[in-house]
């Protein structure tokens, strides 16, 4: 059972928090009683999100962050625990998406993804970890992606940055329990936000589509509260049917070798009919 008082006054920062996933999980941890610092890399989008939870009053708070710069990042960390004392949890969220044929993309693709994805989670726990070792508490959340425990074929770019977060906090996780710091990965699967229509860059292309499976950002951020509550490490999101699939996969289950296969014989057909594929 969730224990409802966890967040309250408990101060955290949001990455990638104008949009999607990062938005519904501010918009949480703000309904907890958290103060939350939702950052993000344009001023005026996340000015206007945090105007959107305005009904919270001065708990939420923005932030100005681009996660590719590495000052940025270590900056807004520094000036939040100034502000408010202390940074109970760090919610590195921002990230692109990433369906593409290996074969189309260029190395400026590897950058940029590795750059946003990848380069971001380091900055953040980076930064973090000597604040909350000091501190002698704290808890950094990743997000990570289903594609970052098991790899979805034509996602090699982002399940490389995927995969990369995912060891990396697990190995924090089990680095520095004794120390009283906690880290936990997020893993969702499809989740119904802008994502699936902007490219590596971030930029959106055309109208936004979203999986018919697509689970919605809210429900998401209400579960992914309640597992970081309880100090959960790998947070599968939703956890049924993924969790099936990821310990199917690992266990080398001939049904999900057939399912990837056959999502790999899909993709390249959508890819070269002009079809859709996500
Ligand atoms: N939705 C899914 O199905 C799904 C599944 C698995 C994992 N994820 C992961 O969940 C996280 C959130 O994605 P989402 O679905 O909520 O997508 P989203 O709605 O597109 O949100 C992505 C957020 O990241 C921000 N961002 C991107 N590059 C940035 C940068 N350089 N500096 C600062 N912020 C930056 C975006 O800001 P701008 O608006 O300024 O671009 C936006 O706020 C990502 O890490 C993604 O990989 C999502």
């Amino acid at each position: 059972m969730a224990d409802l008082n966890y967040y309250k006054d408990k101060v955290c920062i949001v990455t990638g928090a104008n949009s999607g996933i990062g938005y519904a999980i501010s918009e949480e941890l703000a309904k907890r009683g958290a103060i939350v610092y939702m950052a993000g890399r344009s001023p005026e989008k996340i000015a206007k999100a945090a105007g959107e939870l305005s009904a919270y009053g001065d708990r939420v708070r923005p932030l100005i962050m681009d996660v590719t710069k590495e000052e940025d990042v270590r900056k807004g960390i520094e000036g939040v625990v100034a502000e408010a004392s202390r940074l109970d949890i760090l919610f590195n969220n921002a990230g692109v998406g990433g369906t593409i044929p290996f074969e189309m993309a260029t190395l400026e693709d590897w950058k940029t993804i590795i750059d946003t994805n990848l380069w971001s989670v380091i900055y953040g726990v980076h930064a973090a970890v000597p604040i909350m070792l000091e501190q002698g508490f704290g808890h950094i959340v990743n997000t990570s992606s289903i594609a970052g425990i098991v790899p979805p074929p034509f996602q090699a770019l982002y399940s490389l940055t995927k995969y990369g977060v995912t060891g990396l906090t697990e190995c924090l996780k089990y680095e520095y329990a004794e120390k009283g710091l906690h880290f936990s990965t997020i893993c969702p699967a499809n989740i119904a936000t802008p994502i699936f229509n902007k490219g590596i860059d971030g930029q959106a292309r055309g109208d936004l589509r979203i999986p018919d499976d697509a689970y919605p950002a809210d429900k998401a951020a209400s579960l992914i509260a309640d597992r970081v509550a309880e100090h959960k490490g790998i947070i599968v999101v939703p956890e049924e049917p993924y969790t099936d699939l990821w310990k199917g996969y690992i266990l080398d289950r001939p049904e999900i070798e057939e399912w990837l296969q056959k999502m790999a014989h899909d993709r390249r057909v959508a890819f070269e009919t002009g079809g859709t594929y996500f």
